[in-house]
Formats: structure tokens, sequence, C-alpha cells
């Protein structure tokens, strides 16, 4: 068959909302969408640290020829001690530069899938919309759990831990290391025990999603899960730099891996490296040297902090302007404080996210889902009233 049959493939529920905002000439719209921060004004600006070290870049930089399949290794050695700090000393890891968080869970995925045909991966719903279709596509078996209580806003871990009884040995998990992407809603210190005792009795290999580190409760607090779980054998742990950094579209990321013997952690190097040169064959380097070039020196690391600390103090603020509205029908805004990152998940019907598009101009995706960052703080009331005006117009 050549390609005459085929149909046109789905759009992705956020990248398909980004296109739709575009085109939308209304001035007053408002982007819930796609996970980018946004400052007061709107807008996604680059780091003044980014921009520093993109101007050493541009004078120092004396060749472009090849890296190597790794990527950048000065900047997957600063990045690991910047992420795991102290622990880092105990720890077996090893990394490779990736093409993003996504490029990272791919490689990961693809990993799990050569490695064992099948493999099952177990993930607690709803996540992000892209977990499930790369994991297929790796050749994974996707075990979804249905874990989060909307209207409560609290994850149904209990439900998770039950149903990993049904799992086996070799058996993948899927964790968010912080921030979790759609709900907001991180579970508690007593859930990582539980979970890493699981995985250790039942002998699963977590794969952790690490987005957002820095967007939440602080630096050191939104690693603290992420570290805990390193410890174990047999982690692999999917690292972005696209939202702490801002540096979206460079795609920055790594994959950390430890095995179960230091010779088990370079052997799983080996192929990951392996599966990374017959895929892409090399991460593109900018990105990751603006990383390296902020990590190597310590001004322009606090000035990073400085902007990263900003923006974590303008989500919170965000989340507690919203919070003070309480409840609105069915969306309690007060849970909100609570929660930590750029994301909420609002229970709205598809029909009352249409009408929020078509009446308002808010857009969010048909999860319910929204970008706190999208919002500004004078525009909280506008999206306050145009929440209790859907909500009026149709009941869900
Ligand atoms: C999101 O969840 O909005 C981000 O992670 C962007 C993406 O690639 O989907």
């Amino acid at each position: 068959m050549t390609f005459g049959d085929l149909k046109p493939a789905a759009t992705d529920p956020l990248l398909g909302l980004m296109s739709r905002f575009r085109a939308d000439g209304r001035a007053r719209k408002i982007d819930l969408g796609v996970g980018v921060y946004r400052d007061a004004a709107g807008n996604t600006p680059v780091f003044a640290a980014v921009k520093a070290a993109e101007h050493r870049l541009a004078t120092g930089q004396t060749s472009k020829a090849y890296v190597g399949t790794e990527g950048d290794s000065e900047f997957v050695s600063l990045l690991a001690s910047a992420v795991f700090g102290g622990a880092l000393a105990g720890l077996q890891l090893a990394g490779l530069q990736t093409v993003g968080g996504t490029g990272a869970l791919r490689l990961a995925a693809e990993l799990l899938s050569r490695t064992r045909p099948g493999r099952r991966i177990w993930l607690s719903l709803p996540t992000w919309p892209n977990h499930v279709p790369l994991f297929t596509a790796a050749g994974l078996e996707v075990h979804g759990v249905a874990g989060f209580d909307p209207a409560a806003q609290r994850h149904r871990t209990e439900a998770l831990l039950q149903a990993l009884t049904g799992a086996a040995p070799g058996d993948a998990l899927l964790l968010h290391g912080c921030c979790h992407n759609p709900t907001g809603v991180d579970p508690d210190v007593g859930f990582w025990e539980n979970i890493a005792a699981e995985i250790a009795a039942r002998g699963l290999i977590p794969l952790i999603d690490m987005a957002y580190q820095g967007l939440g409760r602080g630096w050191s607090d939104d690693g603290a899960a992420m570290r805990r779980l390193a410890a174990l054998p047999n982690v692999l742990i999917a690292y972005s730099c696209d939202k702490n950094f801002g540096l979206y579209r460079e795609r920055v990321g790594a994959l950390f891996v430890a095995g179960a013997t230091p010779l088990e952690t370079q052997t799983l190097l080996s192929h990951l490296i392996a599966l990374a040169r017959a895929s892409y064959s090399m991460p593109p380097d900018h990105g990751a040297a603006v990383v390296r070039v902020i990590l190597e020196d310590p001004a322009l690391t606090r000035l990073w902090r400085s902007e990263l600390d900003a923006m974590q103090g303008r989500l919170r603020s965000l989340r507690d302007g919203l919070a003070a509205h309480g409840r609105i029908g069915a969306v309690d805004l007060g849970s909100l404080a609570d929660g930590h990152g750029l994301f909420a998940l609002l229970p709205l019907s598809p029909a009352q996210i249409e009408l929020l598009q078509a009446d308002h101009a808010i857009y969010l995706p048909p999860s319910g889902r929204i970008n706190i960052a999208g919002l500004a703080e004078q525009q909280i009331d506008r999206f306050v009233a145009a929440l209790r005006a859907v909500q009026h117009q149709l009941a869900a």
C-alpha cells in the first residue's frame, strides 16, 4: 500500500488549541492552554541570564562541529549537580543530553520497550496528553489507573497502590516529580514513601517526568520526591529545562538512569546512546550550551535562580488571587491555593469549555486544564465572571 488510504492524524489537543488561539482576532482573548510561563504583560520573556549566556556563546564559540550523541557532557554533569545537589555523590546515576523532556521520555520508553517487547507501564490518569501516545508509539503497553478525584482535588493514591498489586517485576511506573500536569496537585510525602517501598518490593522501574522544578514550592522542595526515588535501582529520570530556563523552543533536556550496579548503569547508558544515534543522531547544542554557561558561572546562576524564583512568586500570587474567589458553581477555586506550578484542572464540561472560547475568548483544552500563568492579575475577575456565566448557561 502507498499513502492513498491514510486518514488525517488527530491533532494534539494542546497544539491544536495553540493554532486556534493564534487565529482568533479578538483583542481580549486569553490563552490558558499550552504550558508556557507568561509574565504579567502576557509575554514569555527570554531570561536575562539566558541572554547573557547567549551573548557569551555568540562572541566566544569557536566551532559548530559535532558534539556527539550524548550531547554536552559538561551540561549533563552541571545539571546533575544542580538537580541532585549533595545527594548526587551517593547515587549511581549516569545521564545524557536529550531533545527536551519529551525526547528524554521517548528515549526512556524505547529502552524499556526494546529490553522487553510489550513491557507494561502503569500511570495515574489524568496525565499529560502526550504520555499515552508517546509510550504506545514506543511499543509499551499502557495501564492507566483513574487516579484523581476532581471534586476533592486530590489524587486517589490508594487506587494506584491497589492497581499496582497487579503489576509484575520489571513493569514500569510513570510518576510526575512535581507540579503535576494537568492537576497541579502533588501527592504528599507519605505517598512518596509508600510508592518507593512498593517499587522496591515489586521490582518496578520508576520513570519520573520532571519538567517544572522551581515553579512549585521552590528548587529544593520540588526536587525532594525525585531525589528520594533516584536512590532506587533501575530508575529513569526524564528532565526538562524548557520551563525552568524558559528555553522551550531550544528543546533542552536530559535523561538520567541508574542500574543496580555501576557496571549496569554504564551498560544502560551505552544502550541509550545507541538508541539516540539510531533516532536523531545527536541533540541540538545551543540550548544546552546556554544552560551550561549559566551553571558554570555562580553570578549567572544566581541571576537565573532569582528569575525562576520571581516566576514561582507570580504563580503563587495568581493562585492566591484565584483562590480568594472561593467556589464558583462546581469549580472550587479555593483549592487552587494548595496546588503548585502552572496547572489546575477545573471540572467543566466540554460544552462549557467551548462556550468560554466562543463567548468569552478564553481558551483552555477540552480536559478543563488551565495554565494559571496565562492570566494577568487584572483578568482574574473577568475569568471568574466567565466561569460563573457558562455554568449558569449550561448546567454540567
Ligand atoms: C504542556 O503540557 O502544555 C506542555 O508540556 C507543552 C506540551 O508540549 O504539551
